[in-house]
């Protein structure tokens, strides 16, 4: 049967002392301890023993096996240390790898710009669930099933009363439920809707707005969409009401900005109009109020909703709504 395996392993060891760098070492494992290696081979031939040796042989050449191993991954670890010890692998000149910083999501950033300056005229931010019932999507709101507004809002279903909610207006509601006046508050977050082109993506983000309390106003509505869009925009930028319709608002308007783009004289960007529209508005619809308790001959309010895309579309000059969501690095890194 050739070489027994003391042999073999003594011969191992003094190779293993012959050789002086890691890549030798690893040769010489894989020349023993391989697939195709000494010991290997080796154990394979053991079938050809007597039965009875075969155990105690078999025992013998695995514990040699171990032995050489821990002897080849030794000797590696020690001339690893030792060159580390000689500075033979540090250049203490070389520059640092700099981590790699991310930054903000330009939705997400727009969305806190937003938020900043509605808590500084005194709202509060508060949140809802993106899946959402029936009842807070639409009824609660003036939309009773079948009521064909619902056609401007259609959306994914979850099940027949569980919807993927199509605008923010549903923390309305939400919030009235749980507080009295006065309330103050704006919501951000994801709606959905079946939707899908350059200008509008199925899901995208809103930020909606409601204030309830005493003697209400369109005046005040006014004024503080007014003070936002000066603040977000510059304030040289005009704002104009036009009569719209959503049920649960009466009066109800959407609100165009003088182009930020060419400043009223017309582009591309706003069809040569010299508006953009950016937000839907309105007083609070008695009805809503009814459904949530408040009294309607005490309080008065009005709420709002803007998209935040289109919003981010004109303070950083984007085209394509669809580039906020396709995560290009190369576009995502710039803000
Ligand atoms: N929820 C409306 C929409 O998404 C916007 C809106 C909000 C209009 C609040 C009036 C009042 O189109």
């Amino acid at each position: 049967m050739g070489k027994n395996i003391n042999e073999i392993k003594n011969e191992a060891l003094k190779e293993l002392e012959s050789v002086a760098d890691v890549n030798s070492i690893k040769e010489l494992s894989i020349r023993y301890l391989g697939r195709k290696g000494i010991i290997t081979q080796f154990l394979r031939n053991l079938s050809n023993l007597p039965k009875d040796e075969r155990p105690a042989a078999g025992k013998e050449a695995n514990h040699v096996k171990i032995f050489l191993d821990e002897q080849f991954k030794n000797a590696i670890k020690r001339l690893e240390s030792k060159s580390i010890d000689s500075g033979l692998k540090i250049d203490v000149s070389l520059p640092g790898r700099p981590s790699v910083q991310g930054s903000m999501h330009p939705i997400s950033e727009i969305t806190r710009q937003i938020c900043d300056i509605f808590t500084r005229l005194g709202f509060s931010v508060v949140e809802g669930p993106e899946v959402e019932t029936d009842f807070y999507n639409f009824e609660a709101l003036n939309i009773p099933k079948n009521h064909p507004a619902r056609d401007m809002q259609d959306t994914f279903y979850i099940s027949e009363n569980i919807v993927l909610r199509t605008h923010t207006s549903p923390t309305q509601p939400r919030t009235m439920e749980k507080q009295d006046p006065p309330v103050r508050i704006i919501a951000p977050g994801k709606v959905y809707r079946c939707d899908s082109d350059v200008t509008h993506t199925p899901m995208f983000n809103q930020v909606e707005g409601l204030f309830v309390d005493k003697d209400v106003s369109f005046g005040d509505l006014k004024g503080i969409l007014t003070m936002f869009i000066h603040q977000m925009f510059d304030s040289e930028t005009s704002l104009r009401f036009r009569p719209s319709f959503f049920p649960f608002t009466e009066p109800s308007a959407e609100v165009d900005i003088r182009c930020v783009m060419c400043k009223g004289s017309g582009c591309r960007v706003c069809s040569q109009t010299g508006w953009l529209e950016i937000l839907g508005a309105g007083m609070v619809h008695p009805a809503v109020f009814e459904n949530i308790g408040y009294d309607t001959s005490v309080y008065t309010g009005f709420a709002f909703g803007m998209g935040v895309e289109r919003i981010a579309m004109l303070k950083y000059e984007i085209d394509d709504t669809r580039k906020f969501f396709e995560n290009d690095i190369r576009f995502l890194r710039q803000f």
